[in-house]
């Protein structure tokens, strides 16, 4: 079976730019400009029945010829949160030759996993600063629940943590679950149950670009003077729709972020353009440098 037994890319992704040669020149010119690659990959889900191994094999050799620098790994990494699934993923994962961050999904909460999870991978709640980028991610699962919570808590930290950055910073947030529904996720019925404080407080703290999983399809919003980025599945079979298993790119410029989705063993297309600064995102541009 080949790589899109269903559909096209771009029956696939309806909102997606398809590029012309002379488009796919200029995007290619556009990424030898940005400085800064930033890989976000999500939902493994090693373990599940009929879960892409191979997948995540060529994925994992696609980044490092790619030498992002820095990988966002936005949760889902097992089906259930056992330790031979996650020894599993960091068998493969180990292989990324860049920095990578880890958030937990709710796989990987079921079955008190959370514990395995900071045993191999490190705290649930990480800050990562860099000279382009401060990124937050943060678990937002709650044990063998699907839904997603952060909680006053957890906005306090968050809001302390973003009033010291540095203006200059392109601000990232995070975190598997999704913020804002996004097509083709069936009958909504686990975003985040504090999602509209998170929005505010994020808006508020000039966060530019939030990066999520959990729903295995790829797509883009814009919501203010911020882009949500959702990663597709880079593992599981169920794809929502998707020709094949993917991750998404994202490059980041001096004011410009660029994200693609990336399908694995195939090609990349271009999801949004955006101009950021001071005042996070203030346009959508598709043509500008
Ligand atoms: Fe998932
Ligand atoms: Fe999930």
């Amino acid at each position: 079976m080949g790589l899109y037994p269903v559909l096209s890319f771009k029956e696939s992704y309806p909102n997606d730019l398809l590029l012309s040669a002379q488009e796919v020149s200029r995007h290619m010119s556009v990424k030898k400009m940005a400085k800064y690659t930033l890989v976000q990959i999500s939902d493994l889900h090693v373990g599940e029945s009929g879960y892409r191994r191979d997948m995540i094999v060529t994925a994992i050799e696609e980044i490092n010829k790619m030498k992002p620098n820095l990988v966002m790994m936005c949760g889902d990494l097992t089906w259930n949160g056992i330790r031979e699934q996650f020894l599993e993923a960091q068998d493969m994962l180990q292989n990324i030759d860049a920095p990578i961050i880890y958030t937990m999904g709710n796989h990987d909460a079921s079955n008190v996993g959370y514990l395995i999870f900071e045993e191999l991978f490190g705290s649930r709640f990480v800050e990562h600063k860099d000279d382009t980028i401060f990124l937050m991610a943060v678990d937002s699962s709650e044990p063998d629940l699907d839904t997603g919570h952060i909680g006053r808590e957890g906005r306090n930290f968050i809001d302390k943590a973003y009033s010291k950055v540095d203006k200059e910073l392109l601000k990232v947030f995070a975190l598997h679950h999704h913020l804002v529904p996004i097509p083709r996720s069936g009958r909504e019925r686990d975003i985040m149950v504090d999602a509209g404080d998170m929005l505010e407080l994020l808006m508020h703290k000039g966060v530019s670009l939030i990066l999520s999983g959990h729903r295995h399809y790829p797509w883009v919003w814009r919501l203010e003077n911020m882009v949500l980025s959702y990663s597709g599945t880079s593992g599981s079979p169920r794809l929502r729709g998707s020709p094949c298993q993917n991750y998404n790119i994202i490059k980041i410029g001096k004011n410009t972020i660029e994200i693609s989705t990336k399908l694995i063993g195939g090609p990349a297309r271009r999801r949004g353009r955006y101009h950021w600064g001071k005042r996070g995102i203030t346009s959508r541009s598709e043509n500008s440098t």
